[in-house]
């Protein structure tokens, strides 16, 4: 394989702090031990999420400082709004602030507020956020993953895919009760695995026997473009930008977190074929969110999502993208440390339990793991097990997602030195209990103490 190297130089910087050991300690502590509560300043490392954290490119910056911040019809808008129906071939196309609110208005129009009662929507896996906005609804929502995506160390290239014999099953014996069908590229909650276009198009054909909108999470569209080219037979000679094309040909409508895809700090898109159902989400849109041409952003994020969503299809950029996160998962495998295979997309996933056996469910191992690598290494993680899912956690897993453009290979280098490290003395890891919690959402805001070593 040639050498792969970021295909960028960097323009602008943004300086670390780097901290002491003591002085993450005493982070750590005021933090009550949760790493949403640590400020940024005292993270050195910031793997918390690839959303919204993304650096921006000097086109982009440029784009902001061309932002038209007219109330309506802005060039700014025409700009968003030619960029989008290029990629997407869909001309239904509101501007909204992130992901969760293309899913309100989703929802809104294609279930009712408050009217989702004995209805049900299928996702291949459901995102929090998705989850939330249509359960808000009273619908019930279900994941139907094939047997080889809820496995995490099946190293197969596809493990986004939907279980289609599942969803027929479903749409069979419950048809009436389903608004719509949903798959998610890539899978988050999963590992950031991709969807292949077969599976997609045997949605599509579900989706018309049984006369069913099929609704694409599309936040990260492009890096499953990019794993299709690479992975799935036949595709190796399309472009990329034909792959995604294909993607959003075959659904009638897609929410989108700019955030993550679109290259930009804040943003949203929500796309409905459907004019009737277009203009209902439009008229909500200018109810809650803004105008149709802004939707509740500024001119300049337009313009900046206008030149990220290109930019996200350059193919040296998707190379390095997936390579650099593949990267950290191969040298992690390399020391023996068990991650979700094969690693994602956007992030790679650490087995905790597997990490530090000693420490049980109960004591979260995966927040034991996300705060040591905090205190040794400034490394900010996300624990993605029994504090996030409480009861329906079906592993302990720390996620570690890559911002992108945003690190060098040095600063990669560097997590996995800590990583290493830290496997050496996995033993000295002490496991939580949680002494404060909210009702609902309890990761964000719980407070944690440690419980001291059995034998100390
Ligand atoms: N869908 C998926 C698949 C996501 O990963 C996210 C956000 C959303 C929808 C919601 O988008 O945040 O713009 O409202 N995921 C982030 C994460 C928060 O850290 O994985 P949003």
């Amino acid at each position: 394989m040639p050498t792969i190297i970021e295909p960028f130089r960097i323009k602008s910087v943004e300086p670390i702090r780097m901290t002491t050991l003591e002085e993450r300690q005493e982070a750590l502590r005021k933090a009550h031990h949760n790493l949403f509560a640590i400020p940024s300043q005292d993270v050195m490392i910031d793997l918390l999420t690839d959303s919204g954290t993304g650096a921006m490119s000097s086109e982009q910056w440029a784009g902001v400082m061309r932002g038209d911040e007219s109330y309506a019809g802005a060039p700014s808008w025409f700009r968003f709004r030619d960029t989008i129906e290029d990629i997407t071939g869909i001309s239904n196309i509101l501007p909204t602030h992130q992901g969760r609110a293309s899913e309100r208005l989703l929802v809104e129009v294609m279930i009712g507020a408050g009217q989702g009662k004995g209805k049900i929507v299928p996702n291949n896996a459901h995102f929090d956020t998705t989850r939330a906005n249509i359960e808000h609804s009273g619908c019930a929502t279900i994941d139907l993953l094939t047997k080889e995506g809820q496995d995490p160390s099946a190293d197969a290239p596809f493990k986004g895919n939907m279980d289609l014999v599942a969803l027929e099953d479903l749409l069979k014996t419950r048809g009436d009760d389903v608004p719509f069908v949903m798959v998610t590229v890539t899978c988050n909650s999963i590992g950031g695995q991709p969807v292949s276009l077969e599976n997609m198009r045997a949605v599509r054909a579900l989706c018309d026997k049984y006369n069913k909108p099929f609704i694409l999470d599309a936040c990260r569209f492009a890096e499953n473009a990019w794993f299709i080219k690479q992975r799935e037979p036949g595709q190796q000679d399309r472009a990329v930008e034909d792959i995604a094309r294909e993607q959003f040909d075959l659904c009638d409508g897609a929410t989108i977190s700019a955030k993550k895809d679109g290259m930009v700090n804040i943003g949203g898109v929500l796309l409905i074929r459907d004019p009737e159902q277009f203009i209902a989400a439009s008229n909500l849109l200018i109810l809650t969110e803004g105008f149709m041409t802004y939707g509740g952003l500024s001119g300049r994020d337009l313009e900046a999502m206008a030149v990220g969503f290109r930019e996200v299809l350059c193919e040296d950029y998707l190379r390095y993208r997936i390579r650099s996160t593949e990267y950290l998962g191969e040298k992690l495998l390399e020391a023996g440390i068990s991650i979700v295979r094969p690693a994602g997309g956007h992030a790679i996933y650490i087995d905790a339990a597997d990490f530090c056996p000693h420490i049980p469910k109960e004591q979260f191992p995966g927040q034991a793991l996300a705060c040591a690598l905090y205190e040794s290494g400034g490394i900010r993680s996300c624990e993605i097990g029994s504090v996030m899912m409480g009861e329906h956690a079906h592993m302990e897993l720390v996620r570690l997602a890559i911002p992108r453009r945003t690190y060098t290979q040095s600063h990669i280098d560097y997590v996995i030195e800590v990583i290493l490290d830290l496997k050496n003395r996995a033993s000295e890891l002490v496991g939580y209990r949680i002494t404060e919690e909210p009702p609902a959402l309890r990761h964000f805001t719980a407070k944690f103490e440690q419980i001291a070593h059995a034998n100390a």
